[in-house]
């Protein structure tokens, strides 16, 4: 078992990290819901796999265990989800020393977590990630939101789970698209902190991250939410990729996946201001089952990129690698940012 702690003083928890931990949940769930009762909300996909198990797991040890679902995809990340999720809760009734159980991916654990944050103002939740994504990011350093159609994560809150029980085995049944999605974000921590951890990671690690290089990961986003936790500063490097990478996902009409975008988005990063490292950073994408190719034209790209949510004026905050383990802040003006796409466009004929 790895277990990497997160000591945030009254809101201090555990990420733990083993094979055979969704049978075995109760263990460490029973000591934080002293009420007995939890809501457990998963996506239909995720349930059908895996709800009975955890169910079965906490009503052993006398856990009583309602349950709330909804169509897997992000297209649930909505008020009118977050509002079952909180009608189910006041059905059970879920009371101050009850929890809500995120069991699934990143839609599911935002979606908890806001329901959490808020019904009565706020009571405790789990996290049992089943994608790598959720595992290595999204389950840690309690971000929580819904889109709404004006975009994505534009309500939410900070609200830290009381545990994280991350079971590998359940990541087997992911599709191979969606562990690689997860494989950008390994990635990502490798070019931002751990060369260590790129060079285990590059020649392809697809259904194949070891429970070691997963707590690694979940230690370095750790690391970076303690320095941070609300998202002013540093925190601002967990984008790297990000930025562009949402211009991305957006002008392809979300056709492009996140992490696929991504990777792009950090390849992109890399020819326009660290040569150096492009090679090997779309080598190991490609052996990741991540494309290098983009098939969408930059102009709509950069175009995309002033729609962001995380420009201030005229600006906008980039992560610039400067080798792989190492990367930094750098503020630009936006028509800067889309005449470099441009130009890049112009050079490579990337799209
Ligand atoms: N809170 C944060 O800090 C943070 C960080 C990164 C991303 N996110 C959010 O996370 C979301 C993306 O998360 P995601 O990629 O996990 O998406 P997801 O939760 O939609 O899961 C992806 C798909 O995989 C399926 N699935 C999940 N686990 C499975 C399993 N074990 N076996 C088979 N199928 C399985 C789901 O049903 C779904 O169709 C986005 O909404 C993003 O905004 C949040
Ligand atoms: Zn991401």
């Amino acid at each position: 078992m790895q277990t990497v702690s997160v000591p945030l003083g009254e809101r201090a928890y555990d990420v733990r990290i083993a094979s055979g931990l969704l049978d075995r949940a109760a263990e460490y769930c029973l000591p934080l819901i002293p009420g007995k009762r939890a809501l457990l909300v998963s996506d239909q996909t995720v349930y059908a796999l895996y709800g009975q198990r955890l169910t079965e797991a906490l009503t052993a040890a006398g856990v009583r265990v309602a349950a709330v679902t909804f169509p897997p995809g992000e297209a649930s990340k909505s008020l009118a989800t977050y509002e079952k999720i909180l009608q189910a809760a006041a059905a059970v009734p879920l009371t101050g020393g009850d929890a809500f159980v995120a069991l699934g991916g990143g839609v599911t654990g935002d979606l908890t977590g806001f329901a959490a944050a808020t019904y009565h103002r706020g009571i405790r939740f789990m996290q049992v990630p089943t994608t790598l994504l959720a595992a290595v990011d999204s389950s840690v350093g309690g971000k929580t939101g819904v889109n709404l159609p004006a975009g994505k994560n534009l309500v939410g809150a900070f609200w830290q789970p009381r545990l994280v029980l991350c079971d590998p085995d359940l990541l087997q049944t992911l599709a191979p698209a969606r562990y690689a999605d997860g494989l950008a974000e390994c990635l990502k921590y490798g070019v931002l902190w751990d060369e260590a951890l790129f060079s285990q990671l590059e020649q392809g690690a697809l259904f194949r991250v070891t429970e070691e290089q997963t707590a690694r990961c979940v230690e370095l986003k750790r690391d970076v939410v303690l320095l941070d936790e609300r998202d002013g500063g540093q925190r601002q490097l967990l984008n790297l990729g990000h930025t562009i990478g949402h211009a991305i996902e957006q002008s392809s009409g979300y056709a492009v996946s996140h992490g696929a975008a991504v990777g792009l988005g950090m390849l992109l990063m890399a020819r326009l201001f660290c040569p150096a490292i492009a090679g090997r950073l779309a080598r190991a994408l490609e052996a990741n089952g991540l494309p290098t190719q983009l098939h969408l034209s930059l102009t709509q790209v950069a175009e995309a990129l002033t729609q962001d949510k995380k420009r201030v004026g005229g600006e906008i905050t980039l992560v610039v690698p400067q080798q792989i383990g190492q990367c930094e802040l750098r503020k630009l003006p936006v028509a800067e940012v889309q005449n470099l796409l441009c130009s890049v466009e112009a050079k490579e004929e990337m799209a």
